[in-house]
């Protein structure tokens, strides 16, 4: 253990990354923020920030809590994400976003709004032929497996790739054991790809990645850092999204009365988009090494110390939240949720998201009255995404 006052550090003692832990993580959590503030993760030796107060100020303060040395939690993931914009600090990593955000920007999107409204309106129109389905596959991952690889540039044929590579990418940034592992070659794959596609500029000309390749030609960043740069678009701007929008529609399906509320009163959209992140919080962690000795919450971390800061958990941290596991489209003050990150660090990719997500719920609420389940929902077992990898449903015409 890289030192706190180990004597008064709390102890967890269970296994947060066990498949029964990932499938019903919240008990544990729970038990966790109970412990303390700064808790000692026994098992992967790491500190970990259960409560919404440190989990915000940590994100808040780059500067004792740094990303360069990697997020994840095994030596070889973070290994692989040096040189990507969400593993580096400071002037680099500000630099590095500014390539990475550019195409991402309000403006960027508003050029977007149309086609993915239409997108929109024809899965839609698809569910609504179907009796009953898997929403997951035919909406949830549809609607950004059609809309990021355009606006990235990747290749048609990588394209049956992109999911399987992006799940095993998050998977193996939790703990390495036999069961993620197994995960690795498709990991290696991502990483070819990435490189590939550098040396090789085999990316659409008007694509964000070809933006990455322009920025390193005008000698805004090396070369060699144009496969890092595509990693940070290829991992996490898929699965992330499926993970919220099939969220959204398990949400919509068991509190019918939350769906009423927002075909009601469609200006209620945005709010609900956040509460979905905060219930659901597709990125349950990542982590921060603290560069030198800090205090958080009276104890001490000594320099060195890698720390979990566990974004699920603080989303539902009764301390910060009323009624904190209840979905509750009305909630006052959503938008603080940490499920898309904060500070510096924060999503580069979460307008793109809410566009995708907002558009579909608008589509959806001028035509369904009802979501009904029509079977049971099965979740991913994945150390750090948490989405449903099944959800049957039927959609009820308005
Ligand atoms: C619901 C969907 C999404 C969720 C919940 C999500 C979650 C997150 C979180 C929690 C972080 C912060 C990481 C940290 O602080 O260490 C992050 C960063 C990032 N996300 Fe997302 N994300 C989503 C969608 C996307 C999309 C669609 C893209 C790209 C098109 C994207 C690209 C990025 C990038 C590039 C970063 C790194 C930003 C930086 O380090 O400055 N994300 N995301």
């Amino acid at each position: 253990m890289k030192g706190a006052l180990r004597e008064t550090t709390p102890v967890y003692d269970g296994d947060l990354f066990s498949e029964e832990a990932i499938l019903d993580p919240y008990e544990r959590y729970r038990e966790m923020r109970n412990l303390g503030p700064v808790v000692w993760v026994a098992r992967q030796e790491i500190f970990a920030l259960p409560r919404y107060e440190q989990v915000r100020a940590a994100l808040g303060d780059a500067k004792s809590f740094v990303s360069g040395c990697g997020v994840a939690l095994n030596d070889f993931t973070n290994q692989a994400q040096q040189g990507t914009t969400l593993a580096s600090d400071g002037e680099e990593h500000r630099n590095q976003r500014s390539i990475v955000a550019h195409g991402l920007n309000p403006h960027a999107l508003r050029g977007m709004r149309e086609s993915v409204e239409k997108l929109a309106r024809e899965l839609v129109d698809g569910a609504l032929e179907s009796e009953a389905f898997d929403a997951i596959e035919a909406l949830a991952q549809e609607m950004p497996l059609q809309v990021v690889p355009d606006l990235l540039g990747w290749e048609e044929e990588v394209r049956p790739h992109l999911l399987s590579w992006a799940e095993a990418a998050f998977d193996t940034s939790g703990p390495l054991s036999p069961r993620n592992e197994a995960k690795l070659p498709a990991v290696g794959e991502l990483i070819e790809y990435a490189t590939t596609v550098s040396r090789e500029r085999r990316v659409a000309p008007k694509g964000l990645g070809a933006k990455i390749i322009e920025a390193a030609d005008e000698g805004r960043i090396e070369h060699e850092r144009c496969p890092a740069l595509m990693l940070d678009f290829l991992g996490p701007s898929l699965d992330t999204t499926a993970s919220a929008l099939g969220a959204a529609l398990y949400l919509f399906a068991t509190r019918p009365e939350q769906w009423q509320k927002i075909r009601e009163n469609h200006s209620l959209i945005p709010n609900a988009i956040n509460e979905v992140v905060r219930w659901q919080s597709p990125v349950r962690f990542f982590t921060r090494v603290a560069p030198s000795d800090i205090e958080i919450a009276g104890t001490t971390v000594s320099g060195g110390a890698r720390l979990l800061l566990m974004f699920a958990s603080a989303n539902r941290d009764e301390r910060a939240w009323d009624r904190p596991d209840d979905f509750d489209v009305e909630r006052e003050n959503v938008s603080r949720q940490v499920g898309f990150g904060y500070g510096v660090h924060a999503c580069a990719g979460q307008g793109l998201s809410r566009l995708e997500m907002g558009a579909l719920l608008n589509e959806l609420v001028g035509r369904v009255e009802r979501i009904e389940l029509t079977g049971e929902p099965a979740v991913g077992v994945n150390s750090i995404i948490r989405a449903f990898e099944s959800l049957p449903i039927r959609l009820v015409a308005a």
